[in-house]
């Protein structure tokens, strides 16, 4: 059988008949300590984003009496997501390559009660002196075509280890229970399905999520006007 060498920029690879067989354990043993090292990292800096988020709601709490954050959800990129997007940027599957290349590799989901909370968060989250904002989506103030509402940050912030600080990088998303409604029921309906008449649940679902924002903009006026009209130790 030929025996038809392969060198990747990631290591050596032999090919051997329709098998590809790592030359080098010590190669692929490596890159997978790293990989653990590196999302045990993002994994932290989820930790202390959240706690970031968890302080500004108690502060708000005690100040409005009244939490602007609802909740607050994390994930990591699982590994498989993590290779598939690479392949798709053109870029090598490597341990480096994840941290040079992807910014959303850990991810925040900040769901608050208000439109406005939104924005209040945001800004109090970036003028923190160690946090850095890489990127910013306003999808509220423009809406994608098939109405996806949500702000969406890329920030990086320091997390401390036994011998060096690091700055890594974190996608955080807001937005009010309504729009997160409208995009978990949209991400479920449309994940893995290949839908014939497209155009016509695009229109519906579009429809949909402008009722909702518009249904976001009167809470948030009726949240106001009882405000007004409510005594400063009663509300
Ligand atoms: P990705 O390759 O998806 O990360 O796109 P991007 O790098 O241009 O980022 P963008 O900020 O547009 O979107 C990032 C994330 O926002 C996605 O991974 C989803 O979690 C969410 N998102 C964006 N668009 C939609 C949408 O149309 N529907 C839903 N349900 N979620 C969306
Ligand atoms: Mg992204």
């Amino acid at each position: 059988m030929a025996d038809l060498e392969q060198n990747t920029e990631v290591g050596q690879i032999s090919v051997i008949g329709d098998k590809e067989l790592i030359k080098n354990p010590e190669f692929f043993i490596n890159q997978t300590l790293q990989f653990q090292e590196l999302m045990m990292m993002y994994d932290c800096a989820i930790k202390e984003v959240k706690t970031k988020l968890e302080v500004l709601n108690a502060e708000l709490s005690v100040r409005y009496k009244r939490n602007p954050i609802e909740f607050i959800s994390s994930r990591i990129k699982k590994p498989v997501s993590i290779a598939k997007k690479l392949q798709k940027k053109g870029k090598i599957i490597s341990v480096d390559s994840i941290e040079e290349t992807l910014s959303d590799v850990a991810g925040v989901r900040v769901i608050c009660s208000f439109v406005d909370d939104i924005y209040e968060i945001a800004s109090m989250l970036v003028r923190q002196d160690d946090i850095a904002l890489v990127e910013q989506k306003d999808y509220i103030n423009e809406p994608k075509l098939n109405g996806y509402r949500s702000l969406h940050l890329i920030i990086e912030i320091p997390v401390f280890f036994s011998d060096q600080k690091k700055m890594m990088r974190v996608e955080v998303q807001i937005r009010t229970i309504a729009m997160d409604f409208w995009a978990s029921l949209e991400h479920q309906l449309r994940y893995k399905h290949v839908i014939n008449n497209e155009e016509e649940i695009t229109k519906e679902l579009k429809e949909c999520a402008d009722i909702i924002a518009a249904t976001d903009v009167r809470m948030l006026s009726i949240r106001n006007k009882i405000q007004e009209n409510t005594n400063e130790e009663d509300f």
